[in-house]
């Protein structure tokens, strides 16, 4: 057993708010942690809102739902939130400079033992790590969206990261209900490179006029039996998010990353996808709601031709 009592989520965006639900899920204390309050405000309806879907639905017990929101709690710095943590995730924007700015911080105030973890969905957890003091006890854990209903984790070894380290990222992993795979650090990882390849072609063909975004998208799922198109995932994921990680990937990893132009400028238009009410697609219940409350669930594709 790892010991890992209390699990500290810094970022209430998309990711922090579902990595919070499926931790407290698994019988950790977890503090969730936000720059904006607002955020966090909505990342509690949001997730007393899952909850109560999962209750609805059979997959989760209604008193185990209750129990999940009781362990939750909500700190208004991330000294607050992290001080008593032993497992720290880092869930904010995907920049460089922010995790590095959090991971500064997280290494004075944490207690010497607690693990920090990165949910960086491309960028090196070894940079990460080196502005810390305990860069053996930092590892990436790669969550997916929506994290509340995705099974994988990818649990990310990074060249100082040491073998309790990984077994217990592996091991809270497994109670947070996600199978688990375990790579080595690289540009990525196994998943944001694959994806990130297909999403930014896709974006290349809407460009170049060959399709529409809905028949790209009816044509993977039917031809090539994804789940979902890459342009209904790009809208989840965010397209701010899955340009970040192109750019990163093209500067790691050379030319056939190199970001489309289509998307630079949507990002650039404030077409985030679902958050901003607003991607490939529209979705005006998510624009009346605000940002943080977008959620892949319930709103409504528009725009489709
Ligand atoms: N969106 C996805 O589908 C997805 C999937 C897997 C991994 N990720 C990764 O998860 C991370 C977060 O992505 P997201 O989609 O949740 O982003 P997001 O923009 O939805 O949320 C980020 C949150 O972090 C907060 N924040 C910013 N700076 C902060 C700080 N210094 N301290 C505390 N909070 C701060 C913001 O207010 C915001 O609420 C990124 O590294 C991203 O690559 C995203």
């Amino acid at each position: 057993m790892s010991g890992v009592k209390t699990i500290a989520v810094i970022g209430a965006g998309i990711m922090g708010r579902g990595i919070a639900h499926a931790a407290a899920l698994g019988g950790y204390r977890t503090i969730l942690e936000d720059l904006l309050p607002g955020a966090l405000r909505k990342a509690e309806t949001e997730i007393r809102a899952n909850l109560d879907k999962a209750v609805e639905l059979g997959k989760v017990a209604a008193p185990d739902a209750d129990s999940a929101f009781r362990r939750l709690e909500y700190a208004g710095s991330v000294e607050e939130a992290a001080r008593e943590a032993d497992l720290v995730i880092e869930a904010v924007p995907e920049e460089m400079e922010s995790k590095i700015e959090i991971f500064t911080l997280l290494d004075k105030i944490c207690r010497p033992t607690t693990m920090l973890a990165s949910n960086t969905s491309s960028l090196s957890v070894t940079e990460i790590a080196s502005v810390t003091y305990r860069a053996k006890k930092c590892v990436g854990m790669h969550f997916f969206n929506p994290v509340h209903k995705m099974k994988l984790l990818e649990v990310v070894r990074a060249l100082e990261t040491d073998d309790d380290t990984l077994a217990t990222a592996v091991e809270v992993g497994k109670r947070m209900g996600k199978e688990v795979v375990v790579i080595k650090e690289s540009p990525g990882f196994i998943t944001s490179r694959i994806n990130a390849m297909i999403g930014n072609e896709a974006f290349y063909m809407l460009q170049e006029g060959i399709a529409s975004a809905a028949d790209i998208d009816k044509a993977l799922k039917l031809g090539l039996n994804h789940p979902m198109g890459p342009f209904e995932l790009v809208d989840l994921v965010g397209l701010d998010t899955r340009l970040s990680i192109l750019e990163y990937l093209h500067k790691s990893l050379g030319e056939k990353y190199r970001p489309a132009p289509l998307l630079v400028q949507y990002v650039k238009a404030g077409r985030l996808g679902r958050k901003s009410g607003r991607g490939v697609y529209e979705y005006p219940e998510a624009a009346t709601k605000g940002p943080d409350l977008a959620d892949g669930t319930h709103a409504v594709a528009k725009n489709r031709q």
